[in-house]
Order: C-alpha cells, then sequence, then structure tokens
C-alpha cells in the first residue's frame, strides 16, 4: 500500500482500542523473568560455550605481535580467534571500525581477539593470558584542537543559507554570539549488548539485542562473507538500545566467528566496562550560534555552526539540523564540520542531531530573550514559524509549538517565575527555566504479515523490534482495531528476520511506521476475510469479533474455518513530506534547586507538553517521555564521557564514573499529550514521542540554573564546580 495522499477516516478512528491507555502485553513476561532476551536462550540452544572478548590496549596504531599459546593451554579453552584466524572480514554498512580489529587498531577498547571456553570464568581467564605487543601510533583526541582542520562532510550535513546572514546579523541592533559544548555521551542501556550464534552447517542462527533486524542480518552476512539467507538474527526482547542497538556489533560477530571455530553455539555479552570503548557513542560538539533581532524581539539573522569529530570514514553529529525549522527568520545559515578522531566510533544516539543541537539553540535563544527583556515562552511564541522558514511553500503538517508553550506555561506555574537569583526557599536558590522540543517525524517503509487462525486469534509477524517502547503493545491495539477483536485474541510476534521487513526501532519512526505497516497487511486481511465470508469487503465493518454488512452479522473465525487466512502487505510513502514538513513539537518546563553555598543542583519538577499526532497509546507513550526527560537531566548534569587525551579513551567506562540519573534525581515529572491528529504522516495519523521527549530537557534544566543563580553556564554537563 502507499500512502500519498491525505489520511481519510478509516477504522482506525473508531478508537475502540487505540488510543486507550492499556498495559504492555509483554509486562508480566518481563516482570516474571520470562521474556527471552539474547543472553538468556539456555532453553533454546543446548551446549553452549562461553565467548570472552580482548579488546585493544591502544587507541591508534598495529598489532606487532600476538602470542595465544598461553591462552589455548588455559582449562577448558575449545578455540580463540583473531583477525588472522578469521580470514578476510568485510566492513559492514553501519559500522565505521572494524568489529575484529588486527593487525591495524583503529580505536582503544577494539576487539582483537574472542577466547571460546566451557564457561565463562574460563574464557574469561584464558582471555587474560592473550599476549598482544603493539606499535603505537600518534593519534588525535581533542575535538577542541582538531576543530580547525575540520571539514564539510561527505554526509549528513549540508550547509544550508538563506537571505545575506552575515549582514543581517552585523546590522542587527540586539545580537548574540555565543559558544557551547556538550560532551561525549554513552548510550548505557540496562542490557549490555549480547549474542548467541549457532552454526548448523552454513546456516547461522544469531539470538541477539538489535534494533534493526534488516539491517542487521545484512550486515552480519557482508561482514562475514556469506549470502543473506543463511543468516537469521533473532531479537524479539531488547532491553534499552538509544541507538547503541542501531547497527551489529562486535559482541554478534564475534559469537559467530567464536561458534564457527568451537563447532559449538556460543555466546559473547559485551561487559559493561568494556561497551564504553568498544561501541559507539554521541560524539562532542562544539557549536557556535549566533542569533540577531530587531528592538521588538523579532528575529532577523539566525546562524548555527556545529564541529564534531569521528574515526576516518565516521560521519559527524548534525546538531544544526533543528535550526533551520524552528523558528522564522529571513536571513539564516547552517554549517556542520567534522573532524577526524581517533576515538571510539561516533553514532547516533537518542534523537542525534537534535539533542545536543537543543541543548545549546534552546541556551542561546534563553539568553536573547533576557537581552530583550521578553519573557522566554513570549520570545519563542512570538518568532513561530508555521511554514518551513527556508522554504515558505512548503507547511509544516502540523505545528503547534505555541500551544504546547501557552498550556505548559499555564500548568507549570510560569508567571511565578522570578528575575534570575531572587526565589529562596531555606538554603535554596529557586529557579525556572523552558525550552522548546523539536524533532522531525519520519516515515519508513514497513510491512506485516497477519493471519486469522482458526481459533479466530489474530497472529501478527514483523520484524519490528520493542526495545522497551511499548511496540509489542501498540501493534497488538492496531490489529485488534483493525479485525474488530479484543487485544487478547491478538498474538504478536516480532524481531525475527524471517518475518517481513518493518521500519525497525530507529529515529522515533517505529510506533507510527510499523503500526502503518500492520494495518496494510489488515487492510488485505479484512478485504480475504469477507470475501471468504462471501461479503462485499467495502461494506464490511469488524466488531465485537463479528463481521457485519447491512443486517448480515457473522463470527470472524468463521472465515478461518477451513485453515487460517494470510495477509501480508506493506506501508510505503509518497511525496508527502515533500509537501509538508512533518515534525514533533514540546515544550519542556524544569524547576531547579541550587544550593547556596555547596551549588548542589536538584531538579524539583519537570513537565512535558508533546504534540507528536495521534497517542496510540497514552500510558505507553508517557513512559517514553519520561524516560527521555530523565536522560535529557543526565545530559544536562551528570553525564559526559571523559578523553584521555593522551591514551585516546574514554576514563569512565563503567556506571560508577558514567553517572546517570537515579530515581532520587528526579522528584517529580508530568507530561501532557496535546489532543492532535496528523493526516499526513500515515493512517494512522500518528508520530514519534521517543525522541521528542528528550529534545530540549538539557536546555531548560540549564535555563532554570541561571534563573535560580544568575550563572550561565555554557559548556555541558552543568556541574557544581561551573557554579562556584
Ligand atoms: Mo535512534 S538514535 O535512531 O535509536
Amino acid at each position: 500500500m502507499k500512502f500519498d495522499t491525505p489520511a481519510t477516516t478509516n477504522p482506525i478512528d473508531q478508537l475502540k482500542v487505540i488510543g486507550k491507555p492499556l498495559d504492555r502485553i509483554d509486562g508480566p513476561l518481563k516482570t516474571t523473568g520470562r521474556a527471552p532476551y539474547a543472553y538468556e536462550r539456555h532453553d533454546a540452544i543446548p551446549d553452549i560455550a562461553y565467548g570472552y572478548v580482548v579488546g585493544a590496549a591502544i587507541a591508534k596504531g598495529r598489532i606487532t605481535s600476538m602470542d595465544l599459546s598461553r591462552a589455548k593451554a588455559a582449562p577448558g579453552v575449545l578455540a580463540i580467534v583473531t583477525a588472522a584466524e578469521a580470514g578476510k572480514l568485510a566492513k559492514g554498512d553501519f559500522n565505521t571500525a572494524m568489529l575484529l580489529g588486527g593487525p591495524e587498531i583503529q580505536h582503544y577498547h577494539q576487539a582483537v581477539a574472542i577466547v571460546v571456553a566451557e564457561t565463562f570464568e574460563q574464557a574469561r581467564a584464558a582471555a587474560g593470558l592473550v599476549k598482544v605487543d603493539y606499535e603505537r601510533a600518534k593519534g588525535t583526541f581533542d575535538l577542541a584542537s582538531a576543530k580547525d582542520g575540520a571539514t564539510k562532510p561527505k554526509d549528513g550535513g549540508p550547509d544550508s543559507a538563506v537571505g545575506d546572514f552575515e549582514a543581517a546579523f552585523a546590522a542587527a541592533p540586539v545580537k548574540l554570539d555565543e559558544t557551547y559544548t556538550t560532551p561525549d555521551q554513552g548510550h548505557a542501556m540496562m542490557e549490555p549488548h549480547a549474542s548467541i550464534a549457532a552454526w548448523k552447517g552454513d546456516k547461522l542462527s544469531l539470538w541477539t539485542s538489535n534494533q534493526m533486524i534488516a539491517w542487521g542480518a545484512g550486515d552480519v552476512a557482508k561482514t562475514l562473507g556469506v549470502p543473506r539467507e543463511n543468516v537469521r538474527l533473532m531479537s524479539p526482547f531488547i532491553g534499552g538500545g538509544f541507538g547503541g542497538k542501531l547497527f551489529v556489533r562486535a559482541d554478534a560477530i564475534l559469537a559467530a566467528l567464536g561458534a564457527k571455530a568451537a563447532g559449538r553455539p556460543v555466546k559473547v555479552a559485551l561487559t559493561r566496562p568494556f561497551m564504553f570503548n568498544n561501541t559507539t557513542h554521541r560524539p562532542a560538539t562544539i557549536q557556535r550560534i549566533r542569533i540577531g533581532t530587531d528592538r521588538a524581539g523579532k528575529i532577523t539573522a539566525i546562524g548555527h555552526e556545529s564541529w564534531s569529530g569521528d574515526l576516518p570514514g565516521g560521519g559527524p553529529e548534525t546538531a544544526v539540523q533543528q535550526t533551520r525549522l524552528l523558528y522564522a527568520g529571513e536571513n539564516r545559515m547552517t554549517k556542520t564540520r567534522l573532524a577526524v578522531l581517533d576515538l571510539p566510533e561516533g553514532n547516533a544516539m537518542r534523537a542525534p542531531g537534535e539533542a545536543p543541537g537543543l541543548m545549546a539553540l534552546e541556551v542561546a535563544v534563553d539568553e536573547l530573550a533576557e537581552k530583550l527583556g521578553i519573557d522566554p515562552v513570549e520570545f519563542r511564541v512570538l518568532n513561530d514559524t508555521q511554514v518551513d522558514p527556508e522554504k515558505p511553500s512548503r507547511p509544516f503538517s502540523q505545528r503547534r509549538l505555541n500551544e504546547c508553550l501557552r498550556t505548559g506555561a499555564d500548568k507549570f506555574g510560569w508567571s511565578r517565575r522570578a528575575k534570575p537569583g531572587q526565589v529562596r526557599d531555606g538554603r535554596w536558590l529557586v529557579g525556572m527555566g523552558v525550552a522548546a522540543a523539536f524533532r522531525n517525524n519520519l516515515v519508513m517503509k514497513s510491512a506485516a504479515r497477519v493471519r486469522l487462525e482458526t481459533s479466530g486469534v489474530v497472529t501478527v509477524e514483523t520484524d519490528m523490534t520493542d526495545i522497551g517502547t511499548g511496540s509489542y503493545t501498540i501493534i497488538a491495539q492496531t490489529a485488534a482495531e483493525m479485525m474488530g477483536v479484543p487485544l487478547t485474541r491478538v498474538n504478536v510476534r516480532l524481531g525475527d528476520s524471517s518475518f517481513p521487513v518493518s521500519a525497525g526501532s530507529g529515529g522515533q519512526w517505529g510506533a507510527n511506521s510499523s503500526t502503518a505497516g500492520v494495518y496494510a497487511a489488515c487492510v488485505k486481511l479484512r478485504e480475504a476475510v469477507a470475501g471468504k465470508l462471501g461479503l462485499d469487503a467495502a461494506q464490511a465493518q469488524f466488531a465485537d469479533g463479528r463481521v457485519k454488512v447491512g443486517n448480515q452479522s457473522l463470527p470472524l473465525e468463521q472465515a478461518a474455518a477451513s485453515g487460517p487466512v494470510t495477509a501480508e502487505d506493506f506501508m510505503e510513502y509518497g511525496d508527502l513530506t515533500k509537501t509538508h514538513q512533518q515534525s514533533t513539537f514540546g515544550a519542556h518546563f524544569v524547576e531547579v534547586g541550587v544550593d547556596a553555598d555547596t551549588a548542589e543542583i536538584r531538579i524539583r519538577r519537570m513537565l512535558a507538553v508533546c504534540a507528536a499526532g495521534r497517542i496510540l497509546n497514552p500510558k505507553s507513550a508517557r513512559s517514553q517521555v519520561i524516560g527521555a526527560m530523565v536522560m535529557g537531566a543526565g545530559a544536562a548534569l551528570m553525564e559526559e564521557l571523559v578523553v584521555d587525551k593522551r591514551i585516546g579513551f574514554f576514563v569512565n567506562h563503567d556506571l560508577a564514573g558514567y553517572e546517570v540519573p537515579v530515581h532520587a534525581d528526579i522528584p517529580h515529572q508530568e507530561v501532557i499529550f496535546l489532543d492532535e491528529t496528523d493526516p499526513m504522516s500515515s493512517p494512522m495519523k500518528a508520530k514519534g514521542v521517543g525522541e521528542l521527549g528528550i529534545c530540549g530537557v538539557g536546555a531548560a534544566v540549564a535555563n532554570a540554573i541561571y534563573n535560580a543563580t544568575g550563572v550561565r553556564v555554557r559548556e555541558y554537563p552543568v556541574t557544581l564546580d561551573k557554579l562556584l
């Protein structure tokens, strides 16, 4: 099915199941420990051996020699695979560095060997006996000093220019020119990267933790040089990804290599201290923002330049993305520059681009509002645009940013906000901050198979993943709504490369795109069912487990009396994103307290107001947004991978040194969804919220700290030492 005209009324609009705040259907499996995560498939796979990964101890250079003799002789060891043993491996389409390095070393903790043994302890002990000698090469590890050599990236960051930014900025009576920095950040998801590989002849079964099944299966095949159809990748449950599991990592490839060498299934989990340098991270940025306004506060010039670094062949953090679309202004400019750094691979992390971009832009906007003496909510409202500011003939499909800001201001008690440093509560200086939230709404082709079983149960199969987001539940809701059955009569099977290829979980496109694919398959199943029952499909209504036309009413399962009825289809997208800009919007409000003596920073309250199309399940959507707000609070106050600029690695590579918020850090959160449907997004009229929720949070926190203390910090994270 192709979606190329705005959605009209369709069965989803009945809202009998869709739009309800239902508990997640996989909840009981998770809370009772029965959800089969990748590392836990003891039930399905007998005789599993354990793999332990050895990582490079240098950031850049070459392996001059490897001595495996002591490790090979260690108790329980079954096999050791290095690049020399593995033969020629290819680089996948999605990773920048080789997932098994050697002799060339491209980054610290790049995998150089896997040791396979009978037990985990034996594999770990033997891994410690692998002796590697290196020849260290000089690397570049400091973004600030590499910045001047940065160049225009091949993709991911075209420069943009409208009007004459430089002249308009020079002439503006009120202007701001500031530079902001965001640090390297790690995904730090709860479940580490983990895989079990089992070969049957030349066919590989790989249970892994991966957001994008089809990309993953393709890259495993490519890396190992085996036919794509010989790889089956399964990832039915995932303990968080945040972009760190968009692509297969060393655990998957090395489990496959280890299993081949050992002639046994092999499981590999990357240990927590290994993950931060071995896998990917959100790259640090340096962002210069210049904004000029007239005396009334209308933006006349807006410019945003961003620098980030990555390994050779890598891409930039596209931190200027939102600045091209968020505010009006006739003269505009953005530039993205990429430096070569020999740190571990940079890549996507929750709302890549916008998350760090808004951490800078929305502080700049706060600073400018203050210069103008305009309330920061009003300043944003004043500079709203209902069209793409680079291309005014192209409207937003929906854009209710102002309503988000005004609703939030009202609910949060924004009118009580005082001038900086004026509000005291005991030893706490108290302040409020606001920021706009913005994230694009991408749509992706997504397929599904649905089957009416003879029992009357509807089975849905798609390779979509549920990374903790609630995909199982919203997909079940979609099928239930379309087929007119209760949720309990829908069985959802996800995360298997033998199922039709879905949109996968990335870029907050998963919810809308994957359910749209299920919608398309259900449209076909409805036709097939009506046909079997001898009813006119165009007239048929599916409700209460029955199919009705006029006063005829038949039980749904009667269509499957002689066997299951199956339908498969996909949703793909036409040109609506060319004629209309599709984005999601929100406003974040934060209240903080800052200890007047020690500068300890505590968040007191958080509110998000979101306008993101139809909310398919307000409960799971709220969970997405509050989780993202927590992550935004971490970005504002704690998260920073500290670079050792001599050796070239992230020093604080565990959860003791890499701090993320805990419950005590987030006392109160509220989320409001504006009632919205977007007919341009898909027949579901939905959009994504999982990334919108983090966008702008960091700036709202930083702005609240400024309002509490009068101290402006432009280097994240905002830690207490920067306030003293
Ligand atoms: Mo996302 S960073 O596309 O998982």
